[in-house]
């Protein structure tokens, strides 16, 4: 056969149960126009897989316009370099990734190759959109797999629905000049981090939890997952997005909160054990008034990275300041006091009350003392 026009990369470990059958699935699937080639990556499966693909390779009665390839892997490093290490190999224009397990229904392998032709550079099988579900999956796998999600959509800024979908398609040349970590499962999230501008269309299918075999998914999975996003993060320096700063600046807010305990408790403390004539509640007034002082400075500074210094601004922004942290006080002493006359138990008010109290604070503060938007 000459070139094929596509490329499957069909990652296998342990796949012993499943891999002829979902060979034999994906070549009826097949387009009869479209000449393609299916490549099996094994990582030298202890279950005999690669075995079992060479013998049926062996008494294979070729179809015109279709072959299927093996690579051995000497051991099993992880999903996204079987992956890339099968998409270097591949002679087809057009790339599909699929899994083995009958997860992914080959039977919507026309729709990706079409939408590749005609609208898109990028094809996502999708679980997350109208018309997309899974069956089968543990409420907990779900929500693990939906909090990845969220997290990968947020803090890479990543617009597809399935970002962390195992079933996709593209055009080969989309990845010149790219170098991947190839990390954990998620090669297509760092495809769509790395590739800039490309048109993505997501088509809808049902996830179908295997039936045989086991799920390769596991803690070091989710380890690795959260390294790539990370580098991914990191990588050339994207701006970050709105809930990352929201989320980055609270942080620092909080830091920033707890230096000030600290420094309000050893001024109190100090002033009363080194000078005896000291008031503990004067001690106690200018240990408030110091932890209020500098929190407000290093906020200023460190967290909003205000600039402007003008005393004018100093004054009204610090009088602010001060009357949002006293009112966060009031409207906990408020909250707990209702809720526990209400029937609550005190450490449940307790807990929404100083809650309700510091996320107000950080708020009211960003908005109005610090004049920033609200959400960025
Ligand atoms: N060569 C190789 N090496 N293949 C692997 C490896 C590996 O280290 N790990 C897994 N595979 C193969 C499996 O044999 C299977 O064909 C496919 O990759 C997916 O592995 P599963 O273990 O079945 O993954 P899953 O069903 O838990 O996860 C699926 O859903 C995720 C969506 O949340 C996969 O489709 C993921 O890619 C997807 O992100
Ligand atoms: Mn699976």
């Amino acid at each position: 056969m000459g070139q094929p026009q596509v490329s499957i990369i069909l990652p296998t470990y342990n796949e012993s149960q499943n891999i002829l059958r979902i060979l034999h699935s994906i070549e009826k699937s097949i387009p009869d126009a479209i000449s393609a080639q299916t490549i099996v990556v094994d990582d030298n499966s202890p279950d005999g897989t690669g075995r079992i693909v060479e013998e049926y390779l062996r008494n294979m009665i070729g179809t015109v316009g279709y072959t299927v390839e093996i690579i051995h892997r000497r051991a099993k490093t992880s999903l996204g370099s079987a992956i890339l290490h099968g998409i270097q190999h591949a002679r087809g224009d057009t790339i599909i990734v699929m899994d083995s397990d009958f997860s992914h229904p080959p039977n919507i392998i026309p729709k990706l190759i079409e939408a590749l032709r005609t609208r898109c550079d990028i094809v996502v099988a999708s679980r997350y959109i109208r018309g997309g579900k899974i069956d089968g999956w543990p409420v907990k796998r779900k929500i693990i797999s939906r909090f990845g999600t969220i997290i990968a959509k947020n803090v890479l800024n990543i617009k597809a629905a399935d970002p962390m979908s195992g079933f996709f398609a593209f055009r080969k040349n989309l990845l010149e000049g790219i170098i991947f970590d190839g990390l954990g499962f998620k090669i297509l999230m760092e495809i769509l981090v790395k590739v800039q501008g490309a048109r993505i269309v997501e088509i809808p299918y049902t996830f179908q939890d295997r039936e045989r075999g086991d799920s390769k998914l596991n803690g070091n999975v989710i380890k690795e997952y959260c390294k790539s996003i990370w580098r991914l993060y990191r990588y050339g320096g994207a701006e970050p997005s709105r809930s990352v700063r929201f989320i980055s600046k609270a942080a620092r807010f909080y830091t920033v909160g707890t230096s000030g305990f600290l420094i309000n408790y050893v001024i109190s403390l100090l002033l009363t054990q080194q000078i005896p004539e000291f008031w503990y509640l004067h001690a106690n007034i200018l240990g408030i008034a110091s932890a209020m002082s500098s929190n407000y400075i290093l906020n200023k500074i460190w967290t909003f990275q205000d600039r402007d210094f003008s005393p004018r601004r100093i004054l009204t922004q610090f009088a602010k300041f001060v009357g949002f942290s006293s009112l966060g006080a009031a409207v906990q002493l408020g909250i707990v006091f209702s809720l526990v006359e209400g029937g609550w138990s005190y450490p449940a008010s307790l807990s929404i009350g100083v809650l309700t109290a510091a996320l107000g604070n950080y708020m009211l503060n960003k908005k109005l003392t610090f004049k920033e938007k609200l959400w960025g």
